[in-house]
């Protein structure tokens, strides 16, 4: 961790697509140890790129990311950002590629070495949070587009990040589920930012709201 408690730091960062000039432009922020920010704005304003600036996705043109205490720069940097931070795409079909929603969802925590009798244990759980429970052997490509963003987050929520990015997570929940999300966000010692244009879920789950603006951070009320 930074000073302060400081867990994401962007400093002074610039970035452009060819299509779209200083769509970040000097933007600065502080993620602190127990902030929870919403981020809201017009389509295309940059919420995704920021994300992406954030795990190293995309690289900045100007400005430094500073994450838990580290200035990051290279692909191995990011290789342990992405271990820290549960990223949750905009686009589920991004974050899905094994042959079954078991498989999906254990390839996480597998990967970190987790013992497998564990592993099983905290697969069936997560599945029985978001409400996926007799999915396990289907492949995700035939699943539903709200059934997608279960098995999404599923596959962060079952890391137990206490660190979370999650770009448009309520996209095609039906209610429940988003009462469930809205209840696991709730619980303490998470940090995060939600990108959402749901307001009523931002204001369920998130202490302050921004939107970008101009390429930089502005807060709004909530
Ligand atoms: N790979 C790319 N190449 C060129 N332009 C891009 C690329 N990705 C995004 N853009 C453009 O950059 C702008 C910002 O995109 P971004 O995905 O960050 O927006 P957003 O705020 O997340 O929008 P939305 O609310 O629609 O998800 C958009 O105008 C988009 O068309
Ligand atoms: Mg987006």
């Amino acid at each position: 961790m930074g000073k302060n408690n400081t867990l994401i730091n962007l400093s002074n960062i610039s970035f452009s697509y060819p299509s779209k000039m200083n769509l970040l432009n000097d933007l600065s922020f502080t993620l602190r140890l127990g902030d929870r920010v919403g981020i809201i704005g017009p389509n295309g304003c940059g919420k995704t790129t920021l994300f992406y600036v954030i795990m190293g996705l995309i690289q900045p043109y100007e400005g430094h990311v500073e994450i838990c205490g580290k200035i990051r720069v290279e692909e191995a940097d990011f290789r342990e950002v992405r271990e820290k931070i549960g990223f949750l795409f905009q686009n589920s079909d991004d974050q899905l590629f094994c042959p079954s929603v078991r498989e999906e969802v254990s390839f996480g925590p597998l990967n970190f070495g987790i013992d497998r009798e564990e592993v099983k244990k905290a697969v069936k759980e997560t599945l029985r949070d978001v409400d996926l429970e007799g999915f396990e052997v289907r492949p995700p490509y035939d699943l539903s587009g709200g059934e997608k963003r279960k098995l999404a987050l599923a596959t962060i929520l079952v890391l137990k990040p206490k660190i979370l990015l999650l770009d448009e997570p309520t996209i095609g929940l039906d209610e429940e589920t988003v009462e469930k999300i809205i209840e696991i966000l709730n619980e303490p010692d998470l940090s995060y930012i939600i990108i959402s244009q749901n307001r009523e879920f931002l204001k369920r789950t998130t202490d302050i709201l921004y939107t970008i603006n101009n390429g930089e951070m502005k807060e709004m009320n909530i």
